[in-house]
Formats: structure tokens, C-alpha cells, sequence
């Protein structure tokens, strides 16, 4: 089976410092897949590149066979990937529904009239914002903020969703409830790639992880033996790390 996702020998440099260096996996329709490594380790550069924000210095990155390597954000996620940000980014002069509209008619599907309404409140309602799609985003407590950023990643209708951190920051009860949500986005059959320190989520949601170090690739396989691996564990050593 070819991969939904393809990445092969992708970097970025900033000047001097390589934050991504030949990079090199794929992820297969369906999939969820842990991106793991330590703070600065070029996680969310990784993300960047794959969603457009930022362009790889080199390599490619396919989406369905398709490279989109370099392209523009908005083309990318025309070709079906979105993501959501570590630090929520949703539009604060915006009602929740608004918000939700925007991706709804520039993501893959590029709705419509009435349709862009139906797209964005299907996915509030799927995130549990149905009965507040009135309200502005100032008014949401956290959870419900970060809720509207995952409402607006998918209201873009992705193939492959990206999501930063999204865990981080919530209490107990609501981390119980974030990782029921991805697991009810999985059983739709998106493909998820997930940068997260909470091993409990990573252990609960990732039969699979991908981990980086200073940029580089390594390990890739099954959760349980990637936590396991010397060269893991070394990598962590000195960073947060709750495993
Ligand atoms: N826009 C940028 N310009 C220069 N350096 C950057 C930029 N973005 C990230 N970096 C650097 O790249 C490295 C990887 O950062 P990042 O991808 O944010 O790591 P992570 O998400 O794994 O914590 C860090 O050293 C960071 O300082
Ligand atoms: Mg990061």
C-alpha cells in the first residue's frame, strides 16, 4: 500500500542551525502516529514544513504521490492537510462558528454558500461546541478554545491532521476527553500525526512513534519498543519527560 504521507530527506535550515535534518518516514491512510522528541528538538518546524508555514531547504514531502514540498499553505491544505497550533491561533474578533467557517471554505473541499455553515457546524459539534457557536473566543474557557482550534482543522476536511501539542495544558478530566476525541477522529479513518509530551496520551492514541533529536530522525516503530530504545531515553535525558 503506498503511503497517504511521504517524507524523504526533508531539512530546514535557519541560518546556521539545521532544526530539521533528513528527515525520512511515511504514514499510511489511517494511521496515528506519535512525533516525539525533546524540547528544540524541530518538532513543530517539522509540522511547519509539512503544512506550508515554513519551506524545506531540501527534500520532498508527498501527499497521495503528490509533492508538495515548497507550495503555499492555502495549496496545502487544498491537497488535504491541516493542522492546529501549539499556541492556539483562532481569530478573536470572530463569533465560534465564524471561526469555523473560514477553513470550511478555504480547506480541501472549498465550500460553498449554506454548505460552508453545515461543513463548520458539523465540526463544532463534533468537538463539543455545538450550543456555544454564537459566542466570541474570549468568552470559551481553555479546553473550549483549544476545542475551536481542532473545529477549525477539521472543518478543512483534511486527509492528514497535524496536531502540535494539543494536549498540553489541560487538566486531568479534560485530558481524558481530548484523548477521546482524537480517538473518535481516528475511527473516521484520518490519518493523525501527534507532537505530544504526555506519554499517557502517546501510549494511549500511538501504537506507532517517530522520534527526533537536534533535528534528526531517531527512532521510528512500535510505541512500546521506541520508548524503550537507549538512544530514546539518552535523548531525554535532562528534559521534561513523564513516561
Ligand atoms: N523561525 C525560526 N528561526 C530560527 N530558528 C528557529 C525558528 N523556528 C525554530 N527554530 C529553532 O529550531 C529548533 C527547533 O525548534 P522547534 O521546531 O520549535 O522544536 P520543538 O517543537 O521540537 O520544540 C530550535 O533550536 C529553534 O530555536
Ligand atoms: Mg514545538
Amino acid at each position: 500500500m503506498t503511503a497517504l504521507l511521504k517524507l524523504a530527506d526533508v531539512s530546514k535550515r535557519f541560518d546556521g542551525l539545521v532544526a530539521v535534518n533528513q528527515m525520512k518516514f511515511d504514514i499510511k491512510k489511517g494511521e496515528i502516529v506519535g512525533l516525539l522528541g525533546p524540547n528544540g528538538s524541530g518538532k513543530t518546524t517539522l509540522i511547519n514544513l509539512i503544512s506550508g508555514a515554513l519551506s524545506p531547504s531540501q527534500g520532498s514531502i508527498c501527499i497521495n504521490g503528490k509533492n508538495i514540498a515548497g507550495k503555499r499553505a492555502d495549496q496545502i491544505a487544498r491537497a488535504g492537510v491541516a493542522r492546529t497550533f501549539q499556541l492556539v491561533r483562532i481569530l478573536p474578533s470572530m463569533t465560534v462558528l465564524e471561526n469555523a467557517r473560514v477553513p470550511a471554505a478555504f480547506g480541501a473541499k472549498a465550500h460553498r454558500g449554506s454548505e460552508i455553515d453545515r461543513i463548520a457546524l458539523t465540526h463544532l459539534k463534533k468537538v463539543g461546541l455545538g450550543d456555544k457557536a454564537d459566542m466570541m473566543p474570549g468568552e470559551l474557557t481553555y479546553i473550549d478554545q483549544k476545542r475551536l482550534e481542532l473545529a477549525r482543522a477539521l472543518a478543512a476536511e483534511p486527509e492528514v491532521l497535524l496536531l502540535d501539542e494539543w494536549l498540553a495544558g489541560l487538566n486531568p478530566s479534560e485530558l481524558q476527553d481530548g484523548i477521546a476525541l482524537i480517538k473518535e477522529l481516528q475511527s473516521t479513518g484520518l490519518t493523525i500525526l501527534l507532537v505530544e509530551h504526555i506519554m499517557e496520551a502517546v501510549r494511549a492514541l500511538c501504537p506507532r512513534c517517530v522520534v527526533m533529536n537536534a533535528g534528526t530522525l531517531i527512532a521510528d516503530g512500535p510505541t512500546n519498543e521506541v520508548l524503550a530504545n537507549p538512544d530514546v531515553v539518552a535523548a531525554y535525558l535532562g528534559d521534561e519527560y513523564d513516561a
